[in-house]
């Protein structure tokens, strides 16, 4: 994506070359607009060198009242895929609400067709005033996404709201702001699962496998990108996405219950988590006492989710199964496929190691007509958004 951030006067504008230089190594094209004030908190030479792209704005030699045959402001809003406003005082967010356009930065985002992001922060008395809130909505009202402060302890000594929210999150909702929507999924709800679950025997020792849930995350963030409104039902310990509606769980009961609860109202169902199939069968409540001579575990089956959910299932509703697979990979998939019902089921060899933990994977997706081409090996978030354009893809192709 090419990037225009702008930049404006408060203390966290900081945090701004944090932000340029996370968004530069995600591989986007970062341009950077600093307002008058923002230029007292940061230089331009900070941001250059960091995105290796000119910095605008505050800066004689590069003013938009250069001699310059292109006209800056517009040629900038062209330019940019997406303007970020990082960090947003009162004064940029007042005059952005009211089209005044008295800088660069004001102007361009006058000027630009592309989606605006704001990161607003202030003191928490200018936060909570009517007049800011009263802009927030009406930005909102443009389209304009807020990625609202957070609360902390502030530069001005206070505690409260107005703290600028984490770089990481301002990164994700930039990259969610600024995805193209897919038509076969703009507005869907899409249920996910991921991780693996935990069956406990006692307190402290408990029955799980290698799964770290990094492929269901990375599946939420590529489902949310392409403009569905996700759930995800997590087990493990993994950091939950931005802007995805997370569920922690820890047993398969509870996965299925979470699950369960959130069935009927979604449009689809992507199976990502690596559900245990047993459980002991008399977990102790105190924890278990070294005995002398031979244990024995008794264990039980645990819930099938993916089967229940799909035979629970709608004729709009669709399911997406994943199979960990270490031999006879395309049968024990097409197996899976046919007995519980499923759409799809993504194949994932596992053999020697490779899937769990991995950092690249690949992935064969298998329908009733037999199995397509391999989609990998990619990394798990690219690998992610691969799936979701061939789903989408075949979504698009399926009769109303
Ligand atoms: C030390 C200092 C810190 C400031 N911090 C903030 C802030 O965090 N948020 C804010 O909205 N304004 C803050 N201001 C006020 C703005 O800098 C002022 O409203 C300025 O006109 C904003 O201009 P701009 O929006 O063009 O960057 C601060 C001012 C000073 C002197």
């Amino acid at each position: 994506m090419q990037i225009i951030l702008g930049i404006t006067g408060g203390v966290a504008a900081y945090k701004s070359a944090e932000l340029a230089r996370l968004l530069v190594n995600q591989g986007h094209l970062v341009r950077c607009i600093l307002t008058e004030a923002g230029a007292r908190f940061i230089t331009p030479l900070t941001l250059t060198s960091l995105t290796g792209e000119p910095c605008y704005g505050a800066n004689p030699d590069q003013g938009e009242w250069r001699a310059n045959p292109s006209i800056e402001h517009i040629e900038l809003a062209r330019w940019a895929d997406l303007v970020a406003v990082v960090p947003a005082t009162a004064n940029i967010l007042g005059k952005a609400a009211n089209g005044l356009a008295n800088d660069l930065l004001s102007t361009v985002l006058l000027a630009t067709r592309a989606p605006v992001l704001w990161a607003p922060a202030m003191n928490t008395g200018m936060w909570e005033h009517p007049a800011v809130q009263a802009n927030v909505t009406r930005l909102k009202s443009f389209g304009h996404a807020v990625v609202d402060p957070g609360e902390g302890f502030l530069a001005c000594g206070e505690e409260g709201s107005g703290k600028l929210a984490e770089v990481a999150s301002i990164a994700e909702a930039i990259q969610v702001h600024g995805s193209p929507k897919l038509r076969s999924l703009n507005g869907r709800r899409v249920l996910i699962t991921a991780g693996p679950t935990r069956e406990d025997l006692d307190p402290v020792r408990t029955l799980t496998n290698r799964s770290t849930g990094r492929m269901g995350v990375e599946l939420a963030r590529a489902f949310r990108d392409a403009g569905a409104r996700v759930e995800l039902v997590l087990g493990g310990e993994g950091p939950a996405p931005w802007g995805v509606e997370t569920v922690r769980v820890h047993s398969a009961q509870q996965m299925l219950e979470a699950c369960l609860a959130r069935w009927a109202d979604s449009d689809g169902l992507v199976a990502a988590a690596a559900v245990a199939d047993q459980k002991p069968e008399c977990p102790s409540i105190e924890k278990a006492k070294k005995g002398d001579g031979p244990e024995t575990l008794v264990l039980v089956r645990t819930p099938d989710i993916l089967a229940q959910l799909s035979a629970a299932r709608r004729s709009d509703q669709w399911v997406l199964g994943f199979a960990a697979e270490s031999e006879n990979h395309l049968d024990h998939a097409m197996a899976k496929l046919k007995n519980k019902g499923l759409d799809a089921v993504l194949v994932n060899d596992v053999q020697d190691g490779k899937g769990f933990g991995a950092q690249a994977n690949t992935l064969t997706p298998l329908t009733a007509q037999g199995a397509h081409p391999p989609i990998g090996p990619l990394s798990k978030d690219q690998l992610a958004r691969a799936v979701v354009q061939w789903w989408a893809q075949r979504l698009e192709a399926r009769p109303d």
